[in-house]
Formats: structure tokens, sequence, C-alpha cells
């Protein structure tokens, strides 16, 4: 223990299995590099305040620079005792240039380095989300131009309910994952502050200029309150959350695909590219890919209420509980990443049988419309709606169609039918009727493509 970092106050050794619960050298060696770019503004930081001459901030910056190489050419040793990434870097920066390394923690604690690690680590990984997103956003577009005159029946509570384009309802998901762009961006704001400077939990006793340290690390500001810096993980509730809403969007769109791509509906067939088969029936293709973003965004999930349930137990400033940030997050940025991925492909290369979208329209999905026919006569909404269900319940009756009820059925209903309700049996025309803005006619699903369009060239 007299060769840990801490070790001065210590007169036993930790015990091996303590070591091993404590070590998170093994998932923070992800911040490896956001380490040694914060060490080395921290070099400036410490040398402009003259706790280093200008020498000695260059072997420490130079040696740091090493220990950067030697990570990113797999040669850095982890050795016996390498707490975290924090420990690893330093003794090995100190074996590199010698006691001087000795100086660079000054005023410096884990607890504003960890979370300056995290945050630098972090902002990368939501450019990098946001670039995908737009992707899987492109995507959707292409796909919804391209569908453009596929029909097909929409639903609500799963049961038939009116015509729709199938872009629309791919749309709809676009719009949601721009919400979602949105949303990171909000995040990457809160994200983009430096704690660096915060020290253990009190402030930097060497006066640190914090904004040059910020400007250094190109964030936008620094955090105000130290005791903030070194403990808020809000911006680790955020990401994770934020995770778990866009997985929910997945899992809900492959949910719809999973249904869709059953031979009892056959509106999409999987490419075999992300499907898979079974080891005893051999007539089968299953939608691995769908099953498995719907499931994936389970355990995003869990890495979010795990996580909340650790935050919220923790008295003010930084407590070794936080060391559990990490993993969820890891975890839950691996799974989005590629969850993104999938989902796009699978959009891309599936086939929409619209031959089934189209044979699925039936009359019962214009008995809306049946009513705005009486509506547009002068008959109050209501009474319309009621007609029409009567009209519906004739069909169930006499087990036909509706565009089967003879004129007089319907007369007999309300005398206000007339022959211009063969109109009516039309799912072009029914989908045309909805023009308003958001609605399901070619020209409003155009403009929704040409709104999301705009937004993405932006
Ligand atoms: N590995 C630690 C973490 O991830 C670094 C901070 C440790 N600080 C401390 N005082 N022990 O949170």
């Amino acid at each position: 223990n007299l060769k840990k970092l801490w070790g001065g106050r210590f007169s036993e050794t930790t015990d091996p299995l303590m070591e091993a619960f404590n070590e998170s050298l093994s998932f923070d060696k992800a911040f490896y590099k956001a380490d040694i770019i914060g060490s080395k503004a921290y070099v400036k930081g410490i040398e402009k305040v003259g706790i280093l001459t200008s020498d000695e901030a260059k072997v420490l910056s130079d040696g740091l620079d090493k220990v950067l190489e030697e990570w990113e050419t797999g040669k850095f040793e982890i050795k016996m005792g390498d707490e975290d990434i924090h420990t690893a870097n330093e003794r090995r920066l100190g074996e590199l240039v010698g006691k001087v390394a000795g100086k660079l923690h000054t005023g410096r604690s884990r607890n504003d380095q960890t979370v300056t690690d995290f945050r630098i680590w972090m902002r990368e990984k939501l450019k990098e989300l946001s670039t995908i997103l737009k992707e899987l956003i492109e995507v959707i577009l292409v796909r919804a131009e391209t569908e453009i005159d596929v029909l097909l029946p929409g639903y609500t509570h799963l049961q038939r309910a009116q015509p729709i384009r199938f872009s629309h309802l791919l749309l709809s998901y676009g719009f949601l994952f721009q919400a979602d762009y949105d949303r990171l961006q909000e995040l990457y704001k809160r994200v983009n502050l430096c704690p660096l400077g915060s020290g253990a939990l009190a402030g930097n006793p060497f006066k640190v200029d914090r904004e040059y340290l910020a400007s250094l690390l190109e964030f936008d500001g620094v955090v105000q309150n130290s005791i903030t810096g070194v403990s808020d993980r809000d911006f680790v509730a955020e990401f994770l959350f934020w995770c778990s809403l866009v997985m929910t969007h997945i899992s809900r769109l492959s949910e719809d695909f999973i249904i869709y791509s059953s031979a009892e509906f056959g509106f999409v067939t999987l490419s075999d590219a992300y499907s898979t088969g079974s080891s005893i029936m051999p007539q089968k293709k299953n939608p691995d890919s769908l099953e498995l973003l719907r499931g994936k965004a389970g355990r995003v999930f869990g890495n979010m209420s795990g996580f909340m349930m650790t935050y919220k137990g923790t008295p003010s400033s930084y407590n070794k509980d936080l060391q559990e940030d990490k993993e969820p997050v890891f975890d839950s940025h691996t799974t989005i990443y590629s969850s993104l991925k999938i989902v796009a492909a699978v959009i891309a290369t599936m086939k929409i049988n619209s031959k089934n979208t189209h044979a699925a329209l039936t009359d019962d999905l214009l008995a809306t419309d049946l009513a705005d026919y009486l509506v547009r006569k002068g008959l109050p909404f209501r009474d319309a709606h009621h007609v029409s269900g009567s009209a519906v319940n004739l069909c169930e009756a006499k087990n036909v169609q509706l565009s089967q009820l003879s004129l007089s059925d319907l007369q007999s209903l309300h005398p206000l039918f007339t022959d211009d309700v063969s109109n009516i049996w039309n799912f072009t025309q029914c989908v045309e009727n909805r023009s308003s803005t958001g609605g399901t006619s070619k020209s409003s699903v155009l403009a929704q493509i040409d709104t999301l369009r705009a937004w993405l060239k932006k």
C-alpha cells in the first residue's frame, strides 16, 4: 500500500478481494485518451500559476504524449495496483519522466479528473450518435419517397382503423427521431462544461485559471460550483434516459414490422441479411434483428434505472458510488450505437409487399368516410357516426362488405344517401381527403418529407 498514490497513511495492505472490487481500470481505460488530454491541459494550467517551470511542463507534456502513444499502439502495460485510468497513467508517467511526474496532481483530485474525462469522452460520443441518427432519418426519408404510393390499413388498438400511406407511417418515426436529435443537442450543452479545477470538492487552492483550462479543453464554459463539479452526474442520467427513449422508438417501430412480417399480415419481408433461421423448422425466417432491437430496449432501461438507484443515495460531493456511473453508460452507448445502425439497415433493405398491403384494404376502413359523406350533406357528425355504425352492423348481419350494400339498404338507414355514395368506395380518394398539414394525402406526406429533409440539410 505504501506504493499506492494514496498509500502514505496506510500501514496494512488491501485485501486482494477488495483490490478487485475497487478497481475501475478494466472499464475506465476507455477514458485513456480523454485522461491524457485533460492532464496535458492541467499541466498548462499549473504552469501558468508557477507550480511548474516551462521546462518541467514540457517534460510532463511530452511524457503524457508517450503514455498516449503506448495506449494507441497497444503497448501500455497494466500493472498490479493500477486502480483506475488516472492512477495507471500517472504511474506510467512517473516511470517515463521520473520524480517531476509527482507535480502533475498539484491541486487536482481524481474527483475532478474522472468527471472531466467522462465529459470529454461523452461529448465525442454524442457527436457520433448525432451523425448516425441523421443517417437513420435519411434512410427513412428515402424509403418514404420511394414508397409514396403504397397504401395499407392504419391501426389503432391494433384494430383496422383507416387507410394510410406507408410513407406516412415511416415518417411518424422520422419525426420522433428528429426530436431525439434535438434532445441530444440540448444534452450536449450540459455535457460540454468543464469541472476541472474543482479539486476534491472545495476548489483549487493554487488559483488555477479554470476558464483557461476550459478553453484549452474546448469546453463551452466551466461548472460554476466545485461541489457540483465533482458530483453532478445529471448528464449521465440524461444520457441514459435519452438512450431509453430512443430505444423506445426503435422498439415500437420493431414491434410494428415484426407484426407486419408475419404471414398473416405479409406487409413486409425482411432481408435475409437481417433475419435468421430455425435449427429445427426448415421453413422459418425469423425477424431476429427487430426482436433484438425490441429486447435490447429492456437492458437500456435497466442501465438507466440501475444508475438512478445508485445516484439518488449519495450525499453531497464525491462518493465512490459514483464509480458506478460508467458501465451503464458504456453498455447503453454500445447498444444504442449498433441499434441505430441495424434499424436503419433493416428499413433500407426490407421488401414492402404492396400487393398484400393493398389487398388488406377493405371497406370497413371507409366507415369513417361514409359518416363524413353524410356530414358533407349537412348531418351533424354524431348522427352520421351512428348511421354509418348501423351500416356496419347491417353488413355483419348480411355478411357483405360496406360497398355491397344497395342504395335502398343505405336509404333505409338515412334518406340523405343518394347515388354518389358509390364515390366513397375508393381508398385513394380516402387518403387524399386527409390533406391538412400532417395528414396522409400525397401532398401532405410530400410536405412532411420536405420539412424533414430541409431540417436534415441544415
Ligand atoms: N475511479 C474513480 C471513479 O471512477 C475515480 C475517482 C476516485 N476518487 C477517489 N477519491 N477515490 O469515480
